[in-house]
């Protein structure tokens, strides 16, 4: 085994008791997009005491810590983890269960903060054998798909080149971590629809036009519309999921609001997707004589992990800890992640960190009230992490990078 891979395993493994005592504190500390004020001043005093450069209040409730390494000639690695939990009542009874009625991390946010603070401690230790620096983001607010846009606004990924991150994934058993080249997550986008018509007397439908009616011709339209003129190879998830007009049951509704979310995975696809929309919405519309507004409001773009970069992390953890243990993913998930902000400033790849009992007949899903992760996987996650960021700047993959 490399050296550096054995210290990088013996310091965390001394670490593991410190790791889940501060995972356990963020867990029953949780706080909400945006409100990681208790979270944030924790982070930095964790990174202030490890020996980084820590700045706070980055993008509003973010935190960077810097690492120096031997030289900067390497250009700035940085290593994204969430801080933000979720608005769900916890019902795991857990003794370090949340302490804040109605708000749990039941997304593994406090894995992710907890393994950025492993691997920032780690790091700190053997800094004298990097080759770069290492710059570190602790993220606000990624439920809202909002804290990546405010970080990089902020500078986090001024002069980086190269970013990693981590999400937990509880259908992967602890002890093993995913890896996935190219799509790993969709671009998620917002619909609104207004359908606009006439209202009336329910007994004479003639004399109206029935928004409703017409609403539900727009919804059926445009789910057939997608098996019939996307490209089946390239997916198109449309969900309308609010849906609401009309006064009384004898009125002939005059207007109909529909809510929805718009998945994809190809940017080419994405690009054309408001315009197929208005299109279907309009010729429907102007079938019946309505008439219609459509906002389609574009939120955070498709994760695309960066080829070389994801063949480090394989690389990290199958030195660590056998290719038994490293799933090459073979599919992407139509969730969506702010960690492809960051991409449009510097390749990256992100990894799925399980964290799956396996022992246990049912992992409850990620945004479950009952979700729980098997903390044996913080030492997998930050080993990982902290090997891939050592190996980043070593010969061998130097040249790809194209530092
Ligand atoms: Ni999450």
């Amino acid at each position: 085994m490399d050296s550096m891979l054995t210290r990088i395993k013996d310091l965390a493994t001394k670490l593991a008791p410190r790791l889940i005592e501060i995972r356990r504190h963020i867990h029953s500390h949780p706080e909400l997009s945006g409100q990681e004020y208790q979270t944030a001043a924790f982070v930095a005093g964790v990174l202030s005491s490890s020996g980084l450069h820590v700045r706070e209040g980055v993008g509003k409730t973010g935190v960077m810590g810097e690492l120096l390494g031997v030289t900067e000639d390497g250009g700035i690695l940085a290593i994204r983890t969430d801080m933000d939990a979720l608005p769900i009542q916890e019902r795991t009874g857990l003794e370090y269960t949340s302490r804040t009625e109605g708000v749990m991390h039941a997304c593994g946010h406090d894995v992710h903060t907890t393994v950025g603070l492993g691997t920032a401690m780690v790091l700190a230790q053997v800094v004298e054998e990097l080759g770069g620096k290492v710059r570190f983001l602790f993220q606000p607010a990624e439920e809202i798909a909002q804290g990546a846009s405010w970080m990089v606004k902020d500078g986090a990924m001024d002069n980086v080149s190269a970013v990693l991150g981590v999400h937990v994934f509880p259908s992967i058993p602890a002890g093993s971590i995913g890896v996935r080249y190219g799509a790993l997550t969709a671009a998620a986008d917002d619909l609104e629809i207004k359908i606009i018509g006439e209202s009336g007397h329910g007994a004479r439908p003639h004399e109206a036009v029935d928004a409703i009616w017409i609403a539900s011709q727009v919804v059926t339209a445009l789910q057939q519309a997608i098996s019939r003129t996307q490209n089946p190879l390239r997916p198109v998830v449309l969900s309308i999921g609010k849906i609401s007009g009309g006064r009384a049951p004898n009125v002939i509704a005059d207007q109909v609001q529909l809510l929805g979310t718009v998945r994809s995975l190809h940017p080419e696809t994405r690009a054309n997707l408001p315009n197929w929309i208005e299109n279907i919405v309009a010729n429907v519309c102007h079938s019946f004589g309505a008439r219609y507004q459509v906002n389609y409001r574009q939120g955070v773009p498709s994760v695309q992990n960066d080829y070389t970069l994801t063949q480090l992390l394989q690389s990290a953890a199958e030195e660590a800890w056998s290719s038994d243990h490293v799933q090459v993913l073979p599919e992407p998930s139509l969730g969506a992640e702010d960690f492809s902000v960051y991409l449009d400033h510097a390749p990256g790849s992100m990894f799925r960190l399980g964290v799956g009992y396996t022992d246990r007949i049912i992992n409850h899903p990620l945004h479950h009230p009952e979700f729980e992760v098997d903390e044996s996987a913080i030492i997998t996650g930050v080993v990982t992490m902290a090997y891939a960021a050592y190996k980043y700047w070593q010969p061998e993959n130097r040249v790809d990078f194209n530092i």
